[in-house]
């Protein structure tokens, strides 16, 4: 028996990923921040079996989760021409969060770049390889279970999608922004008000899919390559103003997509654009630079600079938990190590 274990951690977009083709490639780019204290911890135990098989248990939090394993074995077998070392293992994994179950915070990111950052270890066991995991591939095989995956294996920020302004950009993987991105983002706090913690409604699955005919459609990919080469110039030179709008105009366009989708569907809730009103309103009053963005959910993330935490803390306890479930909120920061 042997065993390999991993963290990664959730990202949060800020240009958003949202229509795919082919094999989960995006249909435009994406950039996100990642986080560090919403994660994944995964562990993975093998042992050799008689067979030229393999076997698979799987455990979330400590309970059987049969849509889980569902999933994995999915994505094993669609994936099999990476993953022929499994032959002959029996393979148990382990899975939990550092978020509360229950948040309502969207754990695939986080849970499948963690078992891929597994697998890739266990390859490396079996081939008596000694070489660090390649995050490149790592990227490329977390794309393949979930889109924003691909962003995760990277500390700080990452982009994933093919952009003209950074060459080694690709479609098929994320690559790290850490060295490009100016110091003021590198402390960015990401505040994750709990509007809702229940399942969302309409899956992202089934949300990507209804881009394919969308009228908007094309409309919204070239903004969000717009965007994109846009917030690489922001995240570059440090101009906040200019990062505030991009992000607040992101989250909002990712939430009328759905809106105008065919059968439309809305995620946000009546607290949601309750927060968004007074994020706004506290901002034009005190030149805080503090602004919302939102995922595929009616949470809204808080992002702020290291400098501006006290106030922005003062303003969430005063303002805002009041319309948070429970007075629920996620006080996260950017990652700044891997940690894999
Ligand atoms: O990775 P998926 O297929 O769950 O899609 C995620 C889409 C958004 O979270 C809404 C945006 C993004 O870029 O993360």
């Amino acid at each position: 028996m042997f065993s390999v274990s991993s963290i990664s951690p959730s990202n949060i977009a800020i240009v958003k990923y949202w229509g795919k083709h082919g094999n989960q490639l995006p249909n435009n780019p994406s950039i996100s921040f990642t986080l560090s204290r919403c994660h994944t911890e995964t562990l993975l135990k093998a042992s050799r079996n008689a067979t030229d098989g393999y076997s698979l248990h799987f455990l979330f939090e400590g309970n059987e989760s049969p849509k889980f394993k569902e999933k994995i074995e999915k994505y094993l077998i669609d994936n099999q021409q990476y993953f022929g070392f499994l032959k002959g293992l029996d393979i148990e994994i382990e899975s939990s969060n550092s978020f509360p179950h229950s948040s309502g915070i969207a754990s695939s990111a986080a849970s499948m770049s963690a078992l891929v950052l597994c697998l890739l270890k266990l390859e490396k066991y079996v081939n008596q390889d000694v070489t660090p995991v390649d995050l490149r591939k790592a990227s490329m095989l977390s794309r393949l279970a979930s889109g924003s995956a691909a962003r995760s294996v990277y500390p700080v920020m990452a982009l994933w999608g093919a952009t003209p302004s950074v060459s080694d950009s690709s479609d098929d993987y994320a690559v790290p922004l850490a060295d490009m991105v100016n110091p003021i983002f590198k402390s960015y706090h990401d505040s994750i008000m709990i509007v809702s913690n229940k399942e969302k409604s309409v899956s992202s699955r089934v949300g990507h899919s209804l881009m394919n005919g969308h009228p908007l459609a094309e409309q919204r990919y070239k903004t969000a390559r717009d965007n994109t080469e846009r917030l690489i110039k922001v995240l570059q030179c440090g101009d906040i103003q200019e990062f505030i709008e991009i992000a607040e105009a992101e989250a909002l366009q990712l939430h009328e997509m759905m809106a105008t989708s065919n059968p439309p569907y809305k995620l946000i809730e009546h607290n949601t654009l309750k927060i968004i009103d007074l994020v706004r309103e506290y901002r034009h009053e005190t030149n805080v630079p503090v602004c919302f963005t939102l995922d595929a959910g009616p949470n809204v993330h808080l992002l702020y600079p290291d400098d501006s935490d006290a106030q922005v803390k003062q303003f969430i306890k005063e303002s805002i938990l009041q319309y948070c479930n429970d007075y629920q909120y996620i006080d996260d920061v950017v990652q700044n190590e891997v940690k894999l």
